[in-house]
């Protein structure tokens, strides 16, 4: 049975200090690397009782809570996915957690596919916004009033300023885009991506918009970046695969690697 996010905020101070934290990061497909940088525990999401069992290759499933670049952190080192289990709200308990650890804010990343030539592999997007492009919503069954969730302004502006200046800092490219979510795992047809770059999404994706929803549900803070991997289908001769994805993360995951230590060396100093 799972246990209450109070319950596991408690189980996660006993292993990893009762410092509040600052912020929570989690991690997309193959962008693990960062959480084995943080000072602290690593608690394997076994050992919390209603974490996801992130099953997809490329995530590992590790909360890893302690100091980066002089801000604690909690670095999720793997999220489940609505395609894994057919849950839109696998997430909400981690984010849960995360609030109770007394985190204002989290920091979404996600590997994606691009719709806009010349943002090819390798290069990060901030989303400035998003398309639902499932339908599915991880509110949906919850009964109270709150599930009624403003979405005007849900990429925060104040955390995407500090992004675009840690990336400006760093000398990186760091365009703000709109990112649609597509239920997966299988890969979109040409004739869908065709359809979303007429609607405005920027890069698509399998992940992020649920945790997007639930984190203004929860009252965090969040802002996303996506690292692409690929031209969308159709877009280019590529071969979309999530072998693909997983062998191009590595070459902006250290891009965005960069931006985030800016960013937390950012925040550290106020
Ligand atoms: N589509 C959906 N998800 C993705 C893609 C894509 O092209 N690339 C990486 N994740």
């Amino acid at each position: 049975m799972s246990r209450s996010a109070e319950d596991l905020a408690a189980l996660i101070r006993a292993r990893a200090g009762a410092a509040p934290l600052r912020l929570g990061l989690v991690l997309g497909s193959g962008l693990g690397h960062i959480a084995g940088a943080v000072e602290g525990a690593a608690i394997p999401y076994a050992d919390l009782p209603g974490f996801p069992h992130a099953g997809v290759s490329g995530h590992s499933p590790v909360l890893a809570v302690g100091m980066l670049e002089g801000v604690r952190v909690a670095v999720f080192g793997g999220r489940e996915h609505y395609y894994e289990k057919g849950r839109p709200d696998a997430m909400r308990l981690p984010l849960a957690v995360l609030k109770a650890l007394g985190a204002e804010a989290v920091i979404l990343t996600n590997a994606a596919g691009s719709l806009v030539p010349g943002r090819g592999p390798g290069s990060l997007m901030l989303l400035s916004d998003h398309i639902n492009f499932s339908g599915l919503n991880p509110l949906i069954g919850e009964a109270s009033d709150a599930r009624f969730v403003p979405m005007t302004a849900a990429h925060d502006p104040g955390l995407r300023a500090g992004l675009s200046a840690a990336a400006a800092a760093e000398g990186l490219a760091l365009p703000e885009g709109v990112y649609a979510w597509y239920s997966g795992p299988s890969f979109e047809t040409p004739a869908e991506i065709r359809a979303i770059r007429i609607l405005g999404a920027d890069a698509v994706g399998m992940s992020t918009v649920p945790e997007v929803i639930l984190a203004r549900f929860l009252g965090l803070r969040v802002a996303a970046v996506s690292v692409i991997t690929n031209m969308a289908a159709g877009l280019s001769d590529e071969q979309i695969s999530h072998e693909h994805t997983k062998a191009m993360a590595p070459l902006g995951a250290e891009k965005l690697e960069r931006v985030l230590r800016r960013f937390l060396r950012g925040l550290a100093e106020r």
